[in-house]
């Protein structure tokens, strides 16, 4: 089983349950070779925080001494390891060593019969190269063998491979397929080749295709994609394990593994490392030492634990994408991998948050293409109800929040004239009433913008033109020219807060919310502090509140009730279980098990309505997955409930 912890869009940090325990994910498997002991699982465990190895059934099965001791002793006791033990089946030694053809069964059985934690199908290994032909015959016999596996896999988990070849089609069909059978793991294969001819772009297409269409509740391991440099990116793009024998083989041959690439020792003046190898080591005496390819090997292990930390931290924070297009400028072909993101943005807003604690951090051009961006500006096009106001004018970007950087000039205005104000900002025009929202004062931006983005931003505009939200007489802001061409008229009833409300409420949760949330008298709680919307209260009741730090709602029950009422489902539902309603009317959180149906539009840190099969109001929160993972996952907190009905049944009635 497996459970959501924690995430930052696909990457996510989770808890896998073995028969030897649990895996925290995402993590890396050193892979063991028992005929070739660099380092010894034992000390994997305790000097690198190694949680599971790999290691591969089918060199067990053809060694009589390895055979014997592994049937009669099990696997663990053979490797010398107690944490869980992935096998896998052999499929890539006899692709790439044309090696003795094994019956997929027979080996499956093996598996089973020494103890493996996590089986793996004997699949068929599709290289880049191959015809579309020969793939989809190959992928076909894969699926086959591997239904034909789960039937048998008894007590063991299984890992059903996803292949596909270079196809992102295929990998698209493979993922629909492979998720209709009863798999533990679901590792991306066939993507060694890719790894190793850089071919970055193909890769990464190969894992977001299937990504799109694999179960969410299942980890998807990626196969031999062991170097540190792209373990970011492998884990922005939904990741959740990696298997390495490059920390080993690497070592062989005199070379060091660094996040930002490989070097030759024999090439190394300086140690450009803190790992305990190369802080109690010169270069010169790693070179000159016996024992180099056990130090290189540990050194390679070190900085591949460290980067996996790196990630880990980066999801905790919010930032995985900054990392990922950090590490993605160490070489040009793993920029390609980087730039396969744009691809796939419409899948990647699914699961895109919200809003995160920290700043979005402008990094490079790639930057301009998160799904937080193209988010926003789809949600101002479509959700934003611009007011009916005779002028438009669009001020450059600045200091954020754009609202006092202009407020000496619009008060220039407002006496004037009924006004719009509109701000040209990276991700798109913003009206000014959305200044405090996420991303737009939580971001930091380069001020010398590439052209090519600059000719983004220009061909937005023209969308937001078309969309017929911005007038095509829109005033460039010129200063006191732009004052002087707004003639006298009426004066401007545009109330900055009341705005800003009712604009949020509107990308937040949808056009018309903010007119139906407002709908009475309104009451506007200010921070005494800062002089910002904390509270917002309608006929005396408080309905919503504004989040300091991202500027966005969070939803009273009293707020609640009125969308409920205002849309109509599935529109921001949550629909449960009636065992589940009952506790969540008490303001206890909803489990994903629990879950009946959901939005397909929710996205994590939504707001939400969870209410019974009758359509009954049983609380509000915060969701924490997609709908999609909430029907999937088997474990885990789907929504976290911030007031229950009961609750406020009970206020009333005492
Ligand atoms: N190891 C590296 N790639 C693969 C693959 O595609 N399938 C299997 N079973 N093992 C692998
Ligand atoms: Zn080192």
């Amino acid at each position: 089983m497996f459970e959501l912890k924690d995430r930052d869009g696909l990457a996510r940090i989770g808890i896998l349950e073995t028969a030897h325990g649990k895996i925290e994910t995402p993590t890396l498997l050193p892979v063991f070779n028992p005929n070739q002991v660099t380092i010894h699982p034992k000390d994997m465990k305790e000097k690198f925080g190694t949680q599971a190895i790999i290691t591969n059934s089918y060199i067990i099965k053809k060694y009589d001494d390895l055979r014997e001791v592994a049937l009669e002793k099990g696997l663990h006791e053979l490797v010398g390891f107690d944490g869980p033990i992935m096998t896998d089946s052999g499929t890539f030694q006899s692709h790439m060593y044309g090696e003795v053809k094994l019956k997929p069964l027979e080996i499956i059985e093996f598996q089973k019969a020494i103890g493996s934690d996590i089986g793996t199908v004997l699949d068929i290994f599709s290289e880049p190269e191959d015809k579309r032909e020969k793939v989809e015959t190959d992928l076909k016999i894969t699926i086959e063998r591997t239904k034909l596996s789960a039937d048998n896999k008894g007590n063991m988990m299984l890992a059903g491979p996803i292949q596909g070849g270079r196809f992102p089609d295929l990998r698209e069909y493979a993922a629909q397929e492979m998720s209709k059978i009863d798999c533990d793991v679901f590792p991306i294969g066939g993507v060694v080749p890719m790894m190793e001819k850089q071919m970055y772009f193909t890769l990464m297409d190969a894992v977001l295709s299937a990504k799109k269409y694999l179960n969410p509740s299942i980890p998807v391991h990626l196969f031999g994609c062991g170097h540190p440099m792209m373990f970011s990116l492998a884990v922005l793009a939904g990741c959740d394990m990696v298997d390495s024998a490059a920390y080993a083989k690497f070592a062989r041959d005199g070379r060091m593994m660094f996040s930002d690439g490989t070097r030759f020792l024999k090439d190394i003046r300086e140690l450009p490392c803190h790992c305990p190898i190369c802080t109690s080591h010169t270069a010169d005496e790693l070179r000159q030492s016996p024992n180099q390819e056990k130090l290189l090997a540990m050194h390679n292990l070190y900085v591949s634990f460290a980067e996996m930390r790196i990630v880990k931290q980066a999801i905790h924070e919010g930032r995985i994408w900054e990392l990922a297009e950090s590490r993605a400028r160490a070489h040009p072909a793993l920029l390609d991998g980087m730039k396969c993101f744009r691809k796939h943005a419409d899948f990647l807003e699914k699961t895109e948050p919200l809003s995160r604690d920290l700043a979005y951090l402008y990094t490079s051009p790639e930057s301009y293409y998160r799904p937080t961006v193209s988010r926003l500006k789809k949600r101002i096009m479509e959700r934003y109800e611009p007011p009916a106001s005779k002028y438009q004018i669009l001020f450059p970007d600045a200091t954020k929040p754009y609202y006092r950087s202009y407020w000496e000039q619009i008060s220039k205005i407002k006496d004037k004239n009924n006004v719009a104000y509109w701000v040209d900002s990276l991700f798109c025009p913003v009206p000014i009433e959305l200044d405090e929202m996420y991303p737009i004062s939580q971001s930091v931006i380069s001020e010398h913008l590439e052209p090519g983005i600059q000719q983004e931003k220009l061909k937005v505009l023209k969308e937001f033109m078309d969309a017929g939200i911005i007038t095509p007489e829109i005033k460039h802001w010129q200063g006191k020219e732009t004052i002087d061409s707004i003639p006298q008229g009426e004066p401007d009833l545009f109330d900055m807060n009341l705005a800003r409300v009712k604009a949020t409420a509107d990308i937040q949760f949808g056009r018309g919310a903010g007119r139906a949330l407002l709908d009475g008298k309104v009451e506007l709680v200010l921070s005494p502090k800062t002089n910002r919307i904390r509270n917002v209260k309608v006929d005396g009741k408080h309905i919503l509140s504004m989040r300091a730090g991202d500027g966005i709602f969070t939803l009273k029950l009293a707020g609640g009730q009125i969308l409920h009422k205002t849309f109509p489902g599935p529109k921001m539902r949550v629909t449960v279980h009636p065992d589940s309603a009952e506790f969540n009317r008490k303001g206890k959180s909803v489990f994903a098990a629990f879950v009946i149906d959901a939005d397909t539009e929710i996205i994590p840190g939504d707001e939400v309505l969870v209410v019974n099969e009758a359509d009954e109001l049983c609380a509000i929160g915060r969701a924490i997955m997609t709908r999609d993972e909430m029907l999937a996952f088997k474990t885990g907190i789907a929504v976290k409930v911030r007031e229950g009905c009961f609750e406020l049944k009970l206020k009333a009635g005492s």
